[in-house]
């Protein structure tokens, strides 16, 4: 263990607690600039106006600026900062006096894997990561972010190889974040776009998380400093099963494949929402902890850490001027998955 890291135990478990203390969970706002204009665009549907650079960026602002002053701090620990947002609109400040916990996106995106699977990728961002966590420590950020997309298939994805590249790269992340004081979101994004059965994921899911805790320890990560961010267990979108899912058949399934793969030294687990309608997302969240306190399964607590999952209406609002109207369209939808990490909605 290095001395560096050791220093910093102590507050990175009070960090990590803290972004999971009840009924309250993360808003991911870590969209590239590229996806943050397309969103925005989209929302602003048919009419949406053609933008300068600046103007692109200054929208960029606004909209940042205006929810984060107003998050509701009742169902909102934290929020993911993209590093435009922390580092060049410095709006880590405006969160943190509130009471609102910064971190940050720290990978750089995917890139083909060589001799892996049609499609897998490995996740960038390792080589310059020390200095850029430090800089991004400067500017407020007390967590950071990495996310690892993991092909799935009903047979053949994902490969043993890039599951392995995947989850040594969170690894060296995790405990690089750690040197740095930051707590690290190990993100483990299975797709579910494609035929995989409910079974099937659930398979896939438990061996991606225990391989990913396996090299977390080889790397000396300190798990009572992280999070976990996985995807809810669930059939692919071509696969049969899709059209009789239940919330329930989804919240046993991820219980299962989390109580057979993490640690219970780690403090919590917060979903990302991953493009389901809000309906859906809330309703897996709940029946996740409405399986698990039914029935023993002793998890630690399991929120949400959505960024389309609690955004959508409000960003519609805003982009027709409706500012009050997109604060409060967040607010009703934040209480929802307030509701939903305790298990009653
Ligand atoms: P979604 O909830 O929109 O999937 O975003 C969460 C996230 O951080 C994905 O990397």
């Amino acid at each position: 263990k290095s001395a560096t890291k050791s220093n910093f135990e102590s507050e990175l478990r009070n960090t990590a607690i803290s972004l999971v203390q009840q009924g309250k969970g993360i808003y991911a706002t870590d969209e590239t600039t590229e996806a943050i204009s397309a969103r925005l665009a989209a929302a602003e549907g048919a009419n949406s106006k053609q933008y300068t650079t600046d103007q692109e960026k200054q929208r960029r602002y606004e909209w940042r600026k205006c929810l984060y002053e107003t998050l509701p701090t009742d169902y909102i620990s934290g929020c993911i900062l993209y590093q435009e947002t922390l580092v060049n609109f410095g709006l880590a400040e405006v969160l943190s006096k509130r009471g609102i916990i910064p971190g940050v996106r720290i990978d750089t995106d995917g890139q083909p894997l060589p001799g892996a699977g049609y499609g897998e990728v490995f996740t960038q961002g390792l080589d310059d990561l020390t200095s850029r966590c430090q800089i991004f420590k400067k500017h407020g950020a007390r967590f950071t972010k990495w996310r690892a997309p993991i092909l799935v298939n009903a047979s053949t994805l994902p490969t043993e190889l890039a599951v392995d590249a995947q989850a040594t790269s969170l690894a060296r992340m995790a405990a690089v974040s750690q040197a740095v004081g930051l707590v690290p979101i190990v993100e483990p994004d299975l797709d579910f776009s494609g035929d995989a059965t409910l079974e099937r994921s659930l398979e896939v899911h438990t061996k991606v998380i225990a391989k990913i805790y396996e090299k977390l320890a080889a790397h000396g990560v300190y798990l009572e400093g992280t999070l976990l961010k996985p995807s809810f267990v669930q059939p692919g979108a071509q696969n049969s099963e899709r059209k009789s899912l239940t919330a329930d058949a989804v919240g046993k399934a991820t219980a299962l494949a989390l109580s057979r793969s993490v640690p219970v030294a780690m403090p919590g687990v917060v979903f990302l929402s991953g493009g389901l309608s809000d309906k859906d997302s809330t309703a897996f969240l709940s029946a996740i902890n409405k399986y698990s306190s039914a029935n023993n399964v002793r998890l630690p607590p399991l929120t949400f850490s959505f960024g389309r999952g609690l955004q959508g209406d409000a960003m519609e609002k805003w982009t027709r001027k409706d500012f009050q109207g997109a604060q409060e369209a967040f607010n009703k939808r934040a209480q929802e998955c307030s509701k939903a990490s305790i298990g009653q909605l």
